[in-house]
């Protein structure tokens, strides 16, 4: 199953463009097939004007608040992206977890909060470069799995997709090798199996992320366990984030 299932490639925009740069990553976008299931995650003001101008790619955001709504100046929910046609949200990202001090606890109540509303959610896990040295990657992928899916049931599992996006890769060319990367995807997919049965294990897709390039992309999606990649950079670019599409 893992083998024949359909790779998806997704592009996390984080904070970058302007609408009219992305308006003209639509234009450019638009013109081209891809063999791979595509999702754009931009950031949350071109979300509508997006799905106005892509209308067959799914849609996600980038984060969206644990509660529904209230008074939470600044933040966006999963009801207000479901309500403008958003599907997916990506949640977990490393860059939050660092730089917003977000637990697996509370990225577990978006997780919930997302499902109730009917959004997609890519849960992103991962280690830092210093627990990669000390051998600690499985221990800390099974808790950020294990607490950030705590209570979810296994008919909430077709809904979510696994990026593994070792921290140390992120951003900085240095990819993992497909051996490193099909190694963390096969314990991850052994966790999940152990977690909610082996059906659901094996119909899971979990994606690469970290320096993925139209250069790495092939060898990378050879991997058994490798169904996608989570594309930062690469991402940017209408035309490379097709050619790692078509890998
Ligand atoms: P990168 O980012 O491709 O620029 O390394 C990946 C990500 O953070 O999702």
């Amino acid at each position: 199953m893992e083998g024949s299932m359909k790779k998806i490639v997704a592009g996390n925009w984080k904070m970058n463009k302007t609408l009219g740069d992305a308006v003209s990553f639509a234009a450019n976008f638009k013109k081209e097939k891809t063999k791979h299931e595509v999702i754009i995650f931009p950031p949350f003001p071109y979300l509508e004007q997006l799905s106005r101008l892509l209308p067959v790619v799914p849609l996600g955001a980038q984060n969206c608040h644990e509660e529904e709504s209230g008074a939470f100046t600044g933040e966006v929910s999963a009801l207000m992206l479901r309500s403008i046609g958003c599907t997916w949200v990506l949640l977990g990202h490393s860059e939050r977890r660092e730089y917003q001090k977000e637990s697996n606890a509370q990225i577990n109540q978006k997780i919930k909060v997302a499902l109730k509303n009917n959004l997609h959610v890519m849960l992103c896990v991962g280690e830092t470069e210093k627990e990669h040295k000390e051998g600690l990657t499985n221990e800390i992928i099974k808790r950020q799995l294990k607490e950030g899916l705590a209570g979810i049931t296994s008919d909430h599992m077709p809904s979510i997709a696994i990026a593994y996006e070792p921290i140390w890769a992120i951003g900085t060319g240095n990819t993992a090798t497909p051996k490193q990367a099909q190694e963390v995807h096969s314990f991850i997919r052994e966790t999940i199996s152990k977690l909610y049965g082996e059906s659901v294990a094996k119909s899971l897709r979990i994606l690469y992320g970290g320096s993925v390039t139209p250069q790495n992309a092939s060898a990378l999606f050879k991997e058994k366990d490798i169904n996608g990649a989570l594309v930062g950079g690469a991402s940017l670019d209408a035309e490379k984030f097709v050619k790692i599409a078509n890998s």
